[in-house]
Formats: structure tokens, C-alpha cells, sequence
């Protein structure tokens, strides 16, 4: 800490930080505009000028820009006196000329920087007279407006486009007064992330495009604090609402996670809870006629109650007897964790199917098993960003995990950093810190089957097929394996002060030559060119995570592969042991998915991986089992869409062998057109409880909207028959059965307090102007919000406002909303990081305090992989030639945001985003299939069969061919692929 004096009065700071942020932490309001605490400062708006003395004899001083002045011990400055504050009037003066001051009619309006920078500056009288400059706008796609008149020419948005977010379809064209931020020419904007912009841009020349459809000033918004309900990150945002439905999704800043950005997801994939297609009450089906009927709630319950219980039937009471296995249920990868345990309870764990694949439940197991055993270090966002090297293993986190792939983004830039900081440069000296490091990017390894987003910053990037990079990264895992034993030995003969070598220094081990290898696998297929041998790729990948102080490894469920998570883990695992900084990203697949692993039933040391393949083969009997197999009486699915995972005929087969399906959900999917009986559940808007990210932090959300119409949270539906009457009941529960779970209380205990305090928490801002005139034309009253229960927060302004929240509550709450007097909009709310140490605010990270387990040798592990069936380096190479003297063709997932996120798929914008699904395949397999480009191509998987259109990709490995994430998990990994026309092979699989 150093010793600084501003307007004569002495503070203790840190020396790490620019004058504006230290003014700013301080809780001074000096006001900016260029300057953005994760861009850093260029100095571009002068609107932060402040007076600077040399010491306490210096009566002059001179004017500098606060976000480009380091703090030194000693400073001494002024904000206050005469000279600075005139040159901050008099340049917002000059910036505003030629901004419109159209406030009454833009929607920034209550929340704008640029109005909260002109009240705190002082600038009252507007004396231009002249002509303003005005812009044509741009159609910048569905999610963003573009009124260029607004612009005060700060250069925020193209720094974040461009630089922070590698966007090249966005820049600043003219000069002087003349600029213009938009595109070449108007077209949707591609960057994953382009919705930040309406929070970058100080004013209103971005705004919410979703939002404007059904506008309210902020004021007037209602919100509360919860968690993204697509990727499994675990973003934190606030969710804001006016008359029962959700308007708009704004960054929550937590620094471990999201920081000050969410994706576009994240930001406009909101539609699906206030979408025509919800569930707003229990539905009594007939599917022989297809007829249904509304039921109230106490019906709906009673109906639950008899299907589960049945008057006629002979065992009545015992129906629901876990052991006679009558009743089984799926749980949800989307839903909280709460409702997961409400339906194990009732069913019984022998009778619970978790809603994803079986081998999907398998790879989230084997993340757990190496978290929980310490074997990996799960890293958060933040970690990833600030390590020194990466290797990401066929994982298009562009796509499946965003906010980690935005954050390896700025990872590739830390060597161009370190460089700077050599110089005597802070990192958010941005202009000058990006000058010197030019070109230079921290080491990043993709290994991968087709190129991606981040291939230009990769340092080094091997495109080949699954099956030949699970032989590639048993060369890496052989290689590290060897290094460890060397050290091992270094460091005993260290110890006896025999040999002072590092395991730097240690030659080489051979590997396998590239010749052997491709004289295996490539039997019917060209080698693709671009492969360098995997030796000299093997090499260079181990001693650029072996050089590196924080290295870390970054793969996931995307390839659906678990060999190569499997081998993945082990890379990390070696890693952590030779390098004890090393961390790992395992991203999986859905908001909630990770907390599958963790409910594995070990049945005498075989884990029993019940999946929605166990599911089917529980119904339909085992292949060649004879035909007295009785399928269960009733099945009971939570939030779970079974046609997105299984075949449709497999499926149906399954479901007509079942008497009673029961599906909670929230909107009418194609598994609740199936159903007898359809019970509506809360978007994650509407309901609170706990979602643990792929990260490991178990995160707790609120609802903003209570209760609409019958639609109530799935664990509620249940708790007459499970005797869990409330979260507390189920975390207990929960704890009981699952250890690992238990931190799970520390959110009933939080709750306990909140609830029994008399400080409850305002939803609403104090200012709200218009809540009776929205519907005026009717009726001069708006309809009263329901009241909520069990949640701190009260659905009106009555109660601690916003920023007192953690003054009068320490650390037991979560404001509703983020402001501070002077402080409207979201950005300046944001400006300072998490300062709360509360559960409610960082969430817990259930696998920290993970007891190191002893490590498996890595002769064990590899011995284990045996045993489990996982396939060797050998064994691969041999499967690997047979397979390919076949006609099947590998087929590999390819991810895309938009098209993938099942809810998120219900919101317009998104929708509009997703593109048309295609075969993705390398010309030179094309011609080899007789594929031509732009037709379409007949595919025919191990379990079901499609038709998509062919385009070509030149980048992607020969020996695969990429079907959307969707389609794959119907297809299989396999598949005969001819072209349509004329083809005369059968439409159904192979
Ligand atoms: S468009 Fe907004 S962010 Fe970009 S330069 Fe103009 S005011 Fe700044
Ligand atoms: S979809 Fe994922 S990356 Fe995007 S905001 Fe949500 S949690 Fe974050
Ligand atoms: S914020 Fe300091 S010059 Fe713009």
C-alpha cells in the first residue's frame, strides 16, 4: 500500500492501480468515459482530467488524466480545485456539441453513463448553437440498435470489439467529427459477444434490440440475482421484470466467472420463460384422442397422487415401494439441483435416470471422481485467463463454454503483458501495453478436427481426427509420464545432493515416428496434408506446458468421446504432479450437468451409469431377454427432452410400454406430448435454488418473478409424497445421502437469516415513475406483483434499497440491484468488483478443499483405463484400420451457441442467429462419397438416419465428417454417408 493526498486528505491504496480507479474504489466520483476496468485506459476522452502537484510546495500544479497516471507513494492531487473542474465541464461541453440529447426518446434514458458523467461533471447549459452532424444507422442483427448521432466518439466499443474480443466485422471509419462505429456495411453482427456493446458504449448508440420490443425505463424494473440458465459456466446476471415477464438480462459482475461480460446467450436467450408455448397449468391428457383438460393445482396434485398410487391397484400403498420398481424417473440437467433430489427421494436412487446419455453421465463422473480425488485442479474463469500456457483438447469452447473462451482470448495476450511489464508498463496502460506486445501471444495448443474461433491466436494447432488424437495425446501423456519418473529421480538424487539437473534438461523420450502411425490409420484415406509429424507436435506441446509456470489443460464433453477425457485428465493429471500450479477446465454441456456425477450409485465398487440408455433398457428389457420383461408402470420426467437424446423409434417404443407418464416442465416439448399428465414448472426466472457449474462452484439464484399462474418449482409439485416441504428439507436431505453435497446447507442457513430479518430486500428501485400507466388506456392500476415467499427480496420499493443492502446486512444478502447515488447505469454499477465474501455472491467451490487422495500411479491409471474398456494406444490403432476399411465414416459434433442451447433456442434472436444445418465435410472425403457441395447427402448412423446439405470446409480434418451437436447424439459416432440423389441404400441406420 502507498500514501497518497487527494483534495488534502491522506489515503492508503494500492500502488497497482491507475488515479482514476483508485478515485473511483475510494468512492470518489470523478467522471470518464475511454476508461473501462477490464480494457484498461488509453486516454482518449480527457474527461478525467485531474491537478497534480509535485510535492506539498507546489501551488501550480499541472492537469493530468487520472486513468493515465500510476499512483506512486507520495502523490498529491486535487479534484476539486478550479482549473480541473472547468476542464472537465468544458470538455464534456465539447464532446456533447454533437450528441442529440435525445434522453426523453432513447432508451439508454435512466441508465447512461454519459448522463451520469454530465451531472457529476457539472455541465448544466448547453451554448452550441451550430449544426450537429447526423449519421445514417446501421442494421447491426437482431440483438443490437444503432443510433450513430448518439456517438461521443470514446472508442470503447471498437476496443472491445476488435481487440477485447477478436471481432474483425466492426471498426471506426471517417476522422475528426466525422466518426463512424459500425460495420462496412450493415449486416449482423458476428462476434459471440456483441451484445455487450449496448453496456461498452457509454451512451445510447447500442441498445438492447430484444428489450425495445417491450421497453420500461429501469426504474421501473423489478429484478434479482441469479445464474445463466444455458452453458455450464455459471455466469452470473440479473434478471429484471415488469408485469410478469422478463425484459431484459444484465451482467452481474463476479470476477471468478463472467467479469463484466456475458455472452450473447447469456444476454438474449431469455424468451423461452415468457414464450406463448409455456405451461401455465396442469394438463390431464388423453393421447388416444389427444384431448387434455385443465386442472387447478389441488386437482393436479391428486391426479399426481392416484397415478403414483392407484386405487386399483392390487399393491396400493407399496406402489411407490422403492423395491418393486413401478415407478421410475429421469431428472433434468437444466433444473436446480433441489428438484433432482425431491424426485430421487421419491423414486427411490435404484429408479432415478439422470437426463443425459448414459456415456455422457460416465464422462461427468470421471470429472467429479478427478476433482474430488484432487487429481485435477479445477480452474475458475479468472484462473484460465491469467495462466501462461494452455492446451485445449478438441473442445470448441468458442461455442459450448464462451465466457472461457473470451477469457483465453486475453490469456494468449499475457506474454505481450509480461513484455510490457518488463518495461516498467501496468497492464491497463492498454494503448502502450498493446504496442509493445505486438504480436506476441502466450503459448496456446489446440488440438482439434477442425479450426475454430481461437485458431489464430493458437501458437500451435494439430487439426487431425478423434481417433488419431487420442494417439497423439498418448504420446503427450507417455512423455509427461517419463518426465515425472525423471524427476522423480532428480529430485532423490537432489535430495542426496548427487545431481543439482532440472526436469528441463531431461532428454527427450522417443516417440512413435508420424510414418508408423499414418501406415495404420490411413488405409483408404489421404493423409491431410497440413499434419506434421506427431512426434515433433507431441514435443513442442510438453515443453510449452513444461516451460510454463501456471499451464493448464481445457477440454469437455463436446466430442462425447470418453477416451479422450479420460486420456485428457491424465494429461492434466501428470501435469499437476510435475507442475503443481497446472490447472483444468472440464466444460460440460448444460447449466446444471456437473452435479450428475456426483449422484453415481458405486454398487460394489462398479459405478452404475443410469443414463437415458440405462433408462430404455430398464423399460424394454436387455437384447435376447425374455419376454416376460414387465416395464415399469409409471415414469415420471423432469425437465428433460428425451427426442434430443434418443432415436425417435427406440423412444416411442419405450413410452408405449409405459402406462403413466407424468412430465414437470416448462414448456410443451415433444417428450410432455407424450404425457398423461403435464405439470408446469418456473423458468429459471421464477424459481431459486442451486446450479453447480462445470467450474465446481455451487451458485445459488433467485427468482425475480414469483409463481405465475400454477406454474410452481418441480420439488414443490412433489413434496406432498416426498415430505420435503422446503429447500432447508432437501439441502438436509441432500447432505445425508451425497457428503460431497453438504456445503449445499450453507444456503438454507443464509436463507434462515435473511427471512427471519427485518431488512427485507426492495426489488424495485425507489424511483419508479409509471407503473400505473402502462396499461392506462384499460386501467390506471397495474396489476400487484405476487408476492414472493421464501426469498429475501420483496416485490415492491419497500425495503433496503440497493446500495445500503450490504451496509445494514453484512454479508447474508445479495442486492437485488446494483446502483449507488449518481450511479445509473450499468456499467458505472458495475465498476467495482465482487466486494461481498458472502456464499450468496462468490457461490462455493465444492472441490477446493478436496482431501488429496494418493495419487494413482500412472501405471494404475492406465491399467484402470484397461479395465474399463478404454481403448490404448495400440488397441485404437488396430480398431482404427479396421474401422476405416469400412465405408462408415467418423462423424464429429460440431458446436454452435446458437443452434445448441435447447431454451435458448425459443428466443427470436437466437433463433434468427442459429445456422442452417449442414454436413461439414473436407473436399477431399467429399470426392471420395461422390458428395458435391451445396447437395444434399444422405447419412446413415449406428442408431438413426438424417439428410443435410454439404459444405465444404478445406480446414477440417479428411477423416471426419461434422453433423450438428444435435444430430450426432442421434446419429452415433459412425456413419455411411452417399449422396441423396440416386442413392439406393435404405433411409434408416446402418
Ligand atoms: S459508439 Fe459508443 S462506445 Fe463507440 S465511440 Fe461512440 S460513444 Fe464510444
Ligand atoms: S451461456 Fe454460458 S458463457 Fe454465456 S452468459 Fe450463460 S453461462 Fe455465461
Ligand atoms: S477516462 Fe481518462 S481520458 Fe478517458
Amino acid at each position: 500500500m502507498v500514501s497518497i493526498t487527494i483534495d488534502n486528505k491522506a489515503y492508503r491504496v494500492s500502488p497497482n492501480e491507475n488515479l482514476l480507479q483508485t478515485c473511483l474504489t475510494l468512492g470518489l466520483d470523478l467522471p470518464y468515459f475511454c476508461w473501462h476496468s477490464e480494457l484498461g485506459s488509453v486516454g482518449a476522452c480527457r474527461q478525467c482530467a485531474v491537478k497534480q502537484y509535485q510535492n506539498d510546495e507546489d501551488k501550480v500544479g499541472r492537469l493530468v488524466m487520472a486513468c493515465m497516471t500510476p499512483v506512486c507513494d507520495g502523490m498529491v492531487i486535487s479534484m476539486q480545485d478550479t482549473q480541473s473542474i472547468q476542464f472537465r465541464q468544458t470538455n464534456i461541453e465539447a464532446i456533447m456539441t454533437q450528441h442529440p440529447h435525445d434522453c426523453p426518446v432513447c432508451e439508454e434514458g435512466g441508465n447512461c453513463h454519459l448522463q451520469d458523467m454530465t451531472a457529476i461533471s457539472g455541465h448544466i447549459n448547453r451554448r452550441y448553437t451550430g449544426k450537429k452532424r447526423t449519421h445514417l444507422n446501421q442494421y447491426l442483427g437482431p440483438m443490437l440498435n444503432h443510433e450513430m448521432n448518439r456517438c461521443i466518439g470514446c472508442y470503447r466499443c471498437v476496443r472491445f470489439y476488435r481487440d477485447y474480443c477478436g471481432g474483425d466485422d466492426f471498426n471506426v471509419f471517417g476522422s475528426k467529427s466525422h466518426l463512424y462505429f459500425g460495420r462496412a456495411t450493415s449486416g449482423a453482427l458476428e462476434n459471440n459477444f456483441s451484445g455487450n456493446l449496448a453496456e461498452v458504449c457509454p451512451t445510447g448508440v447500442f441498445t438492447d434490440k430484444p428489450f425495445s420490443e417491450h421497453y420500461i425505463r429501469k426504474w421501473d424494473l423489478r429484478t434479482a440475482p441469479t445464474i445463466c440458465p444455458h452453458c455450464s459456466l455459471g455466469c452470473n446476471i440479473t434478471v429484471s421484470e415488469r408485469d410478469q415477464k422478463v425484459r431484459r438480462i444484465t451482467n452481474r459482475r463476479h470476477d471468478e466467472i463472467n467479469g463484466h461480460f456475458l455472452c450473447n446467450i447469456g444476454l438474449f436467450g431469455y424468451e423461452h420463460a415468457n414464450h406463448n408455448e409455456r405451461l401455465d397449468a396442469p394438463l390431464l391428457r388423453n393421447n388416444a384422442d389427444k384431448s387434455s383438460v385443465i386442472l387447478s393445482s389441488i386437482e393436479a396434485k391428486k391426479q399426481l397422487a392416484k397415478l403414483l398410487s392407484p386405487a386399483d391397484s392390487d399393491d396400493q400403498g407399496s406402489y411407490l415401494s422403492q423395491a418393486t420398481g413401478k415407478c421410475i424417473a429421469i431428472g433434468s440437467a437444466r433444473t436446480q439441483i433441489e428438484n433432482n433430489a425431491a424426485l430421487m427421494k421419491l423414486v427411490g436412487q435404484d429408479n432415478f435416470y439422470l437426463g443425459v446419455p448414459d456415456q455422457q453421465v460416465q464422462m461427468l463422473h470421471m470429472l467429479c471422481s478427478a476433482y474430488q480425488s484432487n487429481r485435477v485442479s479445477p480452474f475458475s474463469i479468472k484462473q484460465a485467463q491469467a495462466c501462461d500456457a494452455a492446451l485445449i483438447i478438441n473442445e470448441d469452447i468458442s461455442h459450448t463454454a464462451p465466457r472461457l473462451a473470451l477469457a483465453i482470448r486475453q490469456m494468449s495476450r499475457n506474454l505481450g503483458v509480461d513484455n510490457a511489464a518488463k518495461l516498467g508498463l501496468a497492464d491497463w496502460q492498454d494503448g502502450s501495453v498493446r504496442n509493445i506486445a505486438q504480436t506476441s501471444r502466450s503459448p496456446l495448443a489446440i488440438i482439434a478436427s477442425d479450426t475454430s474461433q481461437l485458431s489464430n491466436l493458437a501458437t500451435e494447432e494439430v487439426i487431425i481426427s478423434p481417433d488419431e488424437q487420442v494417439i497423439l495425446l498418448e504420446e503427450i501423456q507417455d512423455q509427461l509420464a517419463h518426465r515425472l519418473e525423471e524427476t522423480k529421480k532428480l529430485n532423490e538424487a537432489e535430495r542426496l545432493n548427487e545431481n543439482p539437473e532440472r526436469f528441463t534438461d531431461i532428454p527427450h523420450r522417443p516417440t512413435s515416428s508420424a510414418a508408423d502411425i499414418d501406415s495404420d490409420i490411413n488405409s483408404n484415406i489421404e493423409p491431410y496434408a497440413n499434419t506434421e509429424s506427431y512426434s515433433a507436435s507431441t514435443q513442442r506441446i510438453v515443453d510449452t506446458l513444461l516451460t510454463a509456470d501456471t499451464p493448464m489443460v481445457i477440454t469437455g464433453l463436446q466430442s462425447q468421446d470418453p477416451t479422450l477425457l479420460s486420456t485428457s485428465l491424465n494429461i492434466a493429471s501428470l501435469l499437476k504432479q510435475l507442475k503443481p500450479n497446472a490447472g483444468f477446465y472440464g466444460v460440460t454441456k448444460q447449466v446444471n450437468d456437473l452435479h450428475f456425477g456426483l449422484l453415481i450409485k458405486d454398487e460394489e465398487g462398479e459405478e452404475n451409469y443410469q443414463g437415458i440408455d440405462s433408462f430404455i433398457t430398464r423399460v424394454m428389457g436387455q437384447e435376447g431377454e425374455d419376454s416376460t420383461h414387465k416395464a415399469p408402470d409409471t415414469l415420471i420426467v423432469l425437465e428433460t427432452d428425451l427426442y434430443r437424446y434418443m432415436e425417435v423409434e427406440r423412444l416411442e417404443a419405450a413410452l408405449d410400454a409405459i402406462d403413466n407418464i407424468i412430465v414437470i416442465d416448462q414448456m410443451l416439448t415433444p417428450t410432455a406430448q407424450m404425457a398423461d399428465l403435464i405439470l408446469p414448472s418456473g423458468s429459471f426466472a421464477e424459481s431459486q435454488g442451486c446450479y453447480l457449474s462445470s467450474e465446481g462452484r455451487l451458485q445459488h439464484g433467485f427468482a425475480t418473478i414469483s409463481g405465475l399462474n400454477q406454474r410452481m418449482m418441480p420439488w414443490t409439485w412433489l413434496s406432498e409424497l416426498t415430505d420435503l416441504s422446503s429447500p432447508a428439507e432437501i439441502h438436509h436431505w441432500l447432505s445425508q445421502h451425497f457428503p460431497i453435497l453438504a456445503p449445499i446447507e450453507t444456503f438454507s442457513e443464509l436463507a434462515q437469516i435473511n427471512l427471519g430479518s427485518q431488512f427485507r430486500i426492495a426489488s424495485q428501485p425507489k424511483r419508479a415513475s409509471a407503473r400505473t400507466a402502462i396499461h392506462a388506456v384499460h386501467d390506471v392500476k397495474e396489476q400487484m406483483p405476487i408476492s414472493a415467499s421464501g426469498t429475501p427480496f420483496v416485490q415492491s420499493m419497500e425495503g433496503v434499497e440497493g446500495f445500503r443492502q450490504s451496509q445494514v446486512q453484512m454479508i447474508t444478502v445479495l442486492p437485488a440491484n446494483a446502483w449507488s447515488p449518481k450511479w445509473n447505469s450499468d456499467q458505472g454499477a458495475n465498476r467495482f468488483g465482487n466486494e461481498s465474501h458472502s456464499p450468496w455472491t462468490l457461490g462455493i467451490t465444492l472441490f477446493s478443499q478436496a482431501s488429496p487422495s494418493s495419487q494413482p500411479a500412472y501405471s494404475d491409471e492406465r491399467q484402470a483405463e484397461q479395465e474399463n474398456g478404454l481403448q490404448t494406444n495400440a488397441s485404437r490403432k488396430e480398431t482404427n484400420s479396421s474401422e476405416l476399411t469400412s465405408v462408415s465414416i467418423r462423424l464429429m459434433p460440431s458446436a454452435n451457441l446458437y443452434a445448441d442451447f435447447e431454451l435458448a433456442s425459443y428466443s427470436s434472436p437466437i433463433h434468427s442467429m442459429s445456422p442452417e444445418p449442414s454436413l461439414n465435410i473436407h473436399p477431399s472425403l467429399a470426392a471420395s462419397l461422390n458428395l458435391i457441395e451445396g447437395e444434399e447427402a444422405q447419412i446413415r448412423g449406428e442408431h438413426s438416419a438424417a439428410r443435410l446439405m454439404c459444405t465444404f470446409n478445406q480446414q477440417m480434418s479428411p477423416d471426419v465428417a461434422q453433423v450438428p451437436n444435435s444430430l450426432f447424439t442421434l446419429l452415433g459416432k459412425r456413419a455411411k454417408i452417399s449422396p441423396l440423389k440416386g442413392t439406393e441404400d435404405s433411409d434408416g441406420p446402418i
